[in-house]
C-alpha cells in the first residue's frame, strides 16, 4: 500500500475502526470508486463548503465558483474536494433564515471537523451563510479563506436602476401609500433582482462580505467584485490556490479573529453605515474565539468613526458602484489612522503591509476623511430601563428629527397581533406615537426575524407619513431605513421589560444620552412582573435546540454550547 503524506490529506482524521491502516485503505479504495489516482489523492486535500441550492438564488453562481476554485487548487498542487452543507437564502425560509444561522455553523463546523481536509474555502453569500461559516471556521480552526459569491448588478429601469433590495422596500412602501398600482409593483417585482448574487446595496450580505474583508478571512479587494464578473472567477481560482497555500504555513482563523481585527470591522462597520444585523454575526464570530464585542465600547468607536460609504439604504449607490470606486482597499486606506495595523490576513500578511494609497478613488462612493456622509458612525447603542443590555439605533438611517423624543406606547404582543392590527383603521394611533413589537426576539418561535423594520399603519402612510420610532426585540433587514430601535435586549420572552411594555405607557429614547427608558413606576412593572409568564417551549427538534441554547443579541444569538469554552 503507498502511503499518504502522515496526517495530511486523505489520512488525516480516519474513521474509526480500531485500526487506522484498515481505515485508510478502505478510504482510498472508496475515494477511488470516483476514478482518482493514486497521485491525485496523495495530494493535500483543500475542502471546498459547496451552498449551492435550488432554493438560493443569491447562490446561483456557486457551481461555477466551485470549478474555478477547483482550477486553483489543482495548479497549486492539490486535490479541491466540493461537499454540500445547509444553505440558506434569506427569502425562502419560514420563519426566517436567522432561525438556521447557527444550524449552518454546526453542520459547517462538524464537516470541516469530520472530514480530512488540510484546508478549505468557504463559498457562501447570503445574508447569515457568510457568518455561519465564519463562525464554523473560527471553531473548526482549519485553515480557510472565505469566498463570497458577490453582489448581483442594478437593473436600468425607466430611467433609474433597481435591485434588491432597499428599492424592494421602497416601492413597496408606496404601494402600501397608494401611490403606485398593483400592475406596476407586478411589473417591479420582476426587475428588481435580475442577475446572479447577492442582494445589490450594502445590506446585510454586502456588510458581511466586507467585514469578512475587514476581519482578514477574504484577500483584500475581492469581497465586493461583483458575482457575474470575470474577475470574480479569477478571485475563486486565486482563493483555491491561496487554500493550498495555507497548508504549508498554516494560517488558521484564530490568528486572524483577534481583538484587534474584530475592533477594525466594527470600525468599518460603522464606515460602511453597514447593516444592524452584521454586529449580531461578528458578536457571534467573535465568540466563537472568545472576544467579546461590547456595546458601550461600539458607542465609543462610533463617536470617532466617520461615516464614508455613500450606497443604499442611505445613500445613492449600489454595490457594484463601491468596488468600482475603490472597495475595501480604498475605505481602509482612508480609515488606516483609526484602524490596529497588527492583525494578519490569509495571505500572512499584516494590515499594515497589506494597505496601499489607491491611484483612483471616485468619491461619489467612498469620500474623504475631510468629507463625509456623516461625521460620527451609522450605528450606537442604546441602554436604560427598557433595554438594560442594550439596544441598537442605526442612525444613519434614522429621522434626526426622531432622536429626542417622549411618546406614547403603542404595542403589539406578537407579529400575529401585529399584522391583524396593523392596518385597522380603527387603531389609536398617531405620527408621534411610538410603535412597539414584543415577542420577536430570538427565543420565539419567531426566530428573531427582520421584522423590526415594522410598516406605518396604512391610515398614516396614505396620509403621508414616511417615518416613526418603532422598536422591537428582533432585527431589521440590511436593506431598510427609518427611526427603528432594535434588538432590545433582554428580549421579552426572556423575561425583559420590553414583554411588560402597554399601550399607554411612555416611552423616552435619547440617542444623544443613548436612552432608552419605559417611564412606569417601579411598583407598576413589579406587579406586571408577577403576572408574567415565560413562553412554552417547542417539544422537539432544532426548535426545541434554539429555545434551549440560544444567547441573547449581546453574545450573538449563537448557541451557548457552540461558543469558545461551551
Ligand atoms: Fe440573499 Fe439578499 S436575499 S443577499
Amino acid at each position: 500500500m503507498t502511503e499518504a503524506p502522515s496526517k495530511h490529506g486523505l489520512a488525516r482524521n480516519t474513521a474509526n475502526y480500531g485500526d487506522k491502516d484498515f481505515a485508510l485503505y478502505l478510504r482510498r479504495s472508496f475515494a477511488k470508486s470516483m476514478g482518482y489516482s493514486q497521485a491525485m489523492l496523495d495530494r493535500p486535500v483543500v475542502g471546498l463548503v459547496d451552498t449551492g441550492s435550488d432554493y438560493n438564488n443569491c447562490h446561483r453562481a456557486v457551481p461555477e465558483l466551485i470549478e474555478a476554485v477547483k482550477r486553483g487548487v489543482l495548479a497549486a498542487g492539490g486535490l479541491p474536494l466540493a461537499f454540500p452543507t445547509v444553505s440558506l437564502c434569506e427569502p425562502s425560509l419560514f420563519p426566517t433564515s436567522m432561525h438556521y444561522r447557527n444550524l449552518a455553523a454546526l453542520d459547517t463546523e462538524a464537516m470541516l471537523t469530520a472530514q480530512p481536509m488540510d484546508s478549505a474555502v468557504l463559498i457562501g453569500g447570503c445574508d447569515k451563510t457568510v457568518p455561519a461559516q465564519l463562525m464554523a471556521a473560527a471553531s473548526a480552526d482549519v485553515p480557510a479563506v472565505q469566498l463570497v459569491t458577490g453582489p448581483m448588478l442594478a437593473t436600468p429601469f425607466q430611467g433609474e436602476r433597481l435591485s434588491a433590495c432597499t428599492d424592494c422596500r421602497r416601492y413597496w412602501a408606496a404601494y402600501r401609500a397608494g401611490t403606485v398600482t398593483g400592475e406596476r409593483i407586478a411589473e417591479i417585482e420582476g426587475r428588481l433582482a435580475t442577475t446572479a448574487g447577492t442582494c445589490g446595496v450594502m445590506g446585510t450580505a454586502s456588510t458581511m462580505a466586507c467585514l469578512a474583508e475587514a476581519l482578514g478571512m477574504i484577500p483584500l479587494g475581492h469581497g465586493s467584485i461583483p458575482a457575474v464578473h470575470a474577475d470574480r472567477l479569477r478571485a475563486a481560482e486565486e482563493a483555491g490556490a491561496l487554500a493550498v497555500r495555507l497548508i504549508a504555513q498554516p494560517i488558521r482563523p484564530s490568528q486572524i479573529i483577534t481583538a484587534h481585527s474584530v475592533e477594525n470591522a466594527l470600525r468599518v462597520l460603522l464606515a460602511l453605515g453597514g447593516s444592524t444585523n452584521a454586529l449580531i454575526h461578528l458578536t457571534a464570530i467573535a465568540g466563537r474565539v472568545g472576544v467579546r464585542v461590547d456595546l458601550r465600547r461600539l458607542n465609543e468607536l462610533s463617536d470617532s468613526t466617520p461615516v464614508l460609504v455613500d450606497l443604499k439604504p442611505t445613500g445613492a449607490g449600489y454595490m457594484e458602484d463601491f468596488h468600482a470606486a475603490g472597495g475595501m482597499p480604498a475605505l481602509l486606506w482612508e480609515l488606516r489612522d483609526l484602524l490596529h495595523p497588527d492583525p494578519i490576513d490569509v495571505t500572512g500578511a499584516s494590515l499594515g503591509e497589506r494597505l496601499a494609497e489607491p491611484a483612483f478613488v471616485d468619491r461619489r462612493f467612498i469620500r474623504a476623511r475631510g468629507e463625509p456622509v456623516s461625521p460620527v458612525g451609522g450605528i450606537v447603542s442604546l441602554f436604560g430601563s427598557l433595554a438594560p443590555r442594550g439596544a441598537i439605533l442605526k442612525r444613519s438611517a434614522a429621522t434626526p428629527g426622531l432622536f429626542e423624543i417622549e411618546a406614547r406606547a403603542v404595542v403589539f404582543d406578537g407579529l400575529e397581533d401585529m399584522a391583524a392590527r396593523i392596518d385597522d383603521p380603527g387603531l389609536d394611533v398617531t405620527e408621534d406615537d411610538i410603535l412597539v413589537l414584543k415577542n420577536a426576539g430570538p427565543l420565539t418561535p419567531a426566530g428573531m426575524p427582520e421584522a423590526g423594520y415594522l410598516p406605518i399603519p396604512s391610515r398614516l402612510a396614505r396620509a403621508g407619513v414616511k417615518d416613526m420610532v418603532r422598536m422591537s426585540d428582533c432585527r431589521m433587514s440590511g436593506t431598510a431605513f427609518g427611526t427603528i430601535v432594535l434588538h432590545i435586549t433582554p428580549e421579552a420572552a426572556a423575561g425583559g421589560p420590553l414583554g411588560l411594555v402597554e399601550s399607554g405607557d411612555r416611552i423616552r429614547l435619547s440617542v444623544q444620552e443613548r436612552s432608552l427608558d419605559l417611564l412606569v413606576p417601579a411598583e407598576e412593572v413589579a406587579r406586571r412582573r408577577a403576572l408574567w409568564t415565560p413562553p412554552v417551549k417547542p417539544k422537539r427538534g432544532w426548535d426545541r435546540l434554539v429555545a434551549d441554547q440560544v444567547l441573547q443579541a449581546d453574545e450573538g444569538c449563537d448557541l451557548a454550547v457552540l461558543r469558545a469554552g461551551g
